[in-house]
C-alpha cells in the first residue's frame, strides 16, 4: 500500500498539538508504520526543501524548521498521500477550510514563513524521496 511522509512541524510540537493531529490521522484509519522525534540539521532540510531553494520564504523556512523538534511519521494506507493532504488543508492556514488541521489549529502569525503545523508529501516520487531523508 501507499506510504507518505508526514511531519508535525516545530510549531505543532511546541504547541502540544502532536496528539490531536495523530488522533485525526488514526481516526481516518491510516496506519502508523514508524514515528520518531527529529531535530533536523540544515543539510537534511536543504535536501527536504530543495524545490524551494531561492524562494523568498526559503531561509525563514529552514530557520523555522531548525527552531525545535519535529515528529516524523511514516504513514501507510490506500491513497494516503492525497488523503493526508486533504486532512491537512491548504498551505495558508488563514484560508484553509475549517475541519482541516491547518484550518482548525493554524493561523497567520505575521511571520516570514507560514507556520502551518504539518507537512505531507505531495506525490509518490516526493514520498519516496522524503521518507529516505527522514527515516534511514
Ligand atoms: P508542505 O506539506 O509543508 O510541503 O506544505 P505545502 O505542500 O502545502 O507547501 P509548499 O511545499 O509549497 O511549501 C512548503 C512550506 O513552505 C509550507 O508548508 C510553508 O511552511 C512555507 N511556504 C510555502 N509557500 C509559502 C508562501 O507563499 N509564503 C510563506 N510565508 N511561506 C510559504
Ligand atoms: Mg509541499
Amino acid at each position: 500500500t501507499e506510504q507518505t511522509l508526514v511531519l508535525v512541524k516545530p510549531d505543532g510540537v511546541a504547541r502540544g498539538l502532536t496528539g490531536a493531529i495523530l488522533a485525526r490521522i488514526e481516526a481516518k484509519g491510516y496506519s502508523l508504520v514508524d514515528i520518531r522525534l527529529v531535530e533536523p540539521d540544515r543539510e537534511r532540510l536543504e535536501q527536504h526543501y530543495a524545490e524551494h531553494a531561492g524562494k523568498p520564504f526559503y531561509e525563514p523556512l529552514l530557520e523555522f524548521m531548525m527552531s525545535g523538534p519535529s515528529v516524523a511519521i511514516r504513514l501507510a494506507g490506500n491513497r494516503v498521500i492525497e488523503g493526508f493532504r486533504s486532512l491537512a488543508g491548504t498551505t495558508d492556514p488563514t484560508s484553509a477550510a475549517p475541519g482541516t488541521i491547518r484550518g482548525d489549529f493554524g493561523r497567520d502569525w505575521g511571520l516570514a514563513v507560514q507556520q502551518n503545523l504539518v507537512h505531507g508529501s505531495d506525490s509518490v516520487e516526493s514520498a519516496n524521496r522524503e521518507l529516505a531523508i527522514w527515516f534511514d
